[in-house]
């Protein structure tokens, strides 16, 4: 699967589909959310070649740092704070092409110019989000909000 992960070439669109049928066989055999987030982040991240892609959970009133690719991030999100914790509050997905248009946007790095965070539900409730930033501005559009709630499906699914 590597191998294949590796060479994915073509359009978004089949990228994004190869990698959803890749996703779904994988996290089959793994019930563990933490452990399917942990190859979701890893598949997401190699396809794509994103600066930083990875989950953070609700635990209790805050998003927590979940399993991710890239490098080190803030550990902790308030409610309704910067994309993650508007993301979640608002629960809907959120693309921002630049960062700095942003208010209130955390920079866990300043290389980061553009955004999208994915709620992830679990029945009715929202249990943590999808978070991917690029060094380019408007990296994000629908087609990857399309696909990448699909995925964060993937992980709640049993
Ligand atoms: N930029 C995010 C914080 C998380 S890092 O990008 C990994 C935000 O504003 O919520």
């Amino acid at each position: 699967m590597a191998e294949e992960l590796l060479i994915a070439t073509g359009t978004k669109e089949e990228r994004y589909a190869l990698l959803c049928r890749q996703i779904a066989s994988l996290v089959e055999g793994e019930t563990d959310p933490i452990a399917r987030m942990a190859n979701v982040a890893a598949m997401i991240h190699l396809t794509f070649g994103f600066w930083w892609t990875g989950f953070y959970r609700v635990v209790g009133d805050e998003l927590v740092l979940g399993p991710f690719q890239g490098p080190i991030a803030c550990t902790r999100i308030a409610r309704g704070r910067g994309v993650c914790g508007s993301a979640w509050q608002q629960q809907r997905t959120l693309i921002v092409p630049d960062v700095e248009q942003f208010p209130g946007h955390i920079a866990c790095s300043t290389l980061s110019r553009s955004e999208i965070v994915v709620p992830i539900w679990q029945a009715d409730e929202v249990i943590g989000v999808l978070d991917i930033d690029s060094e380019q501005l408007a990296t994000f559009d629908e087609v990857d909000q399309h696909y990448l709630e699909q995925i964060v499906h993937l992980i709640t699914e049993l």
